[in-house]
C-alpha cells in the first residue's frame, strides 16, 4: 500500500500579498505590484466621487502583465465584508493597468484594491475613507 499524501490546503486570503506583509522573493516585487489608490479621505454620503487605482511600472506583455484590478469596500458595521465595488480587466500589451472608478458610498470604511499579475499573483493595497 502506497503512502497517501494529503495535498496542502491553503486559504486564498493567505496568498494575497501586501506591501507590508511581503517577505522573501516578494519583497522585490512590492513596488511594482501593490495597487496604489488615489481617493479622497472623506466624502459626502451618497455623492459620486472618483477612485483611481494603478499598478506599476510593470511589464505589459502576453507573457507577463497585470490582468485585472478590483476595488472592494470593507464597510463600517457590515456583518459580511468586503463589498466588491468594481472590477476592470486589461488586455496584455494593449491596456495599461490604471483605472478610474466612479463610486458612491453610504458608509465609510476601508477601500481595498486588489490586482492579479499572471506571474506574481494577487496583491492588495488599501486606503481608509470616511463619509459625512
Ligand atoms: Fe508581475
Amino acid at each position: 500500500m502506497g503512502l497517501l499524501v494529503k495535498p496542502m490546503e491553503t486559504s486564498l486570503g493567505t496568498m494575497i500579498y501586501t506591501y507590508d506583509g511581503a517577505a522573501g522573493e516578494a519583497l522585490g516585487k512590492r513596488e511594482s505590484h501593490t495597487p496604489k489608490i488615489e481617493a479622497p479621505k472623506s466624502v459626502k454620503s451618497g455623492e459620486v466621487f472618483e477612485v483611481k487605482v494603478k499598478v506599476g511600472p510593470h511589464p505589459n506583455t502576453a507573457e507577463h502583465s497585470i490582468r485585472w484590478i478590483a476595488l472592494f469596500l470593507e464597510e463600517d458595521g457590515r456583518a459580511f465584508n468586503p463589498l466588491m465595488l468594481a472590477k476592470s480587466s486589461f488586455a496584455p500589451g494593449y491596456a495599461q493597468p490604471e483605472v478610474v472608478f466612479r463610486i458612491q458610498l453610504q458608509k465609510g470604511g476601508i477601500l481595498h484594491a486588489m490586482e492579479y499579475c499572471n506571474l506574481h499573483g494577487l496583491w492588495s493595497g488599501k486606503s481608509p475613507i470616511k463619509t459625512g
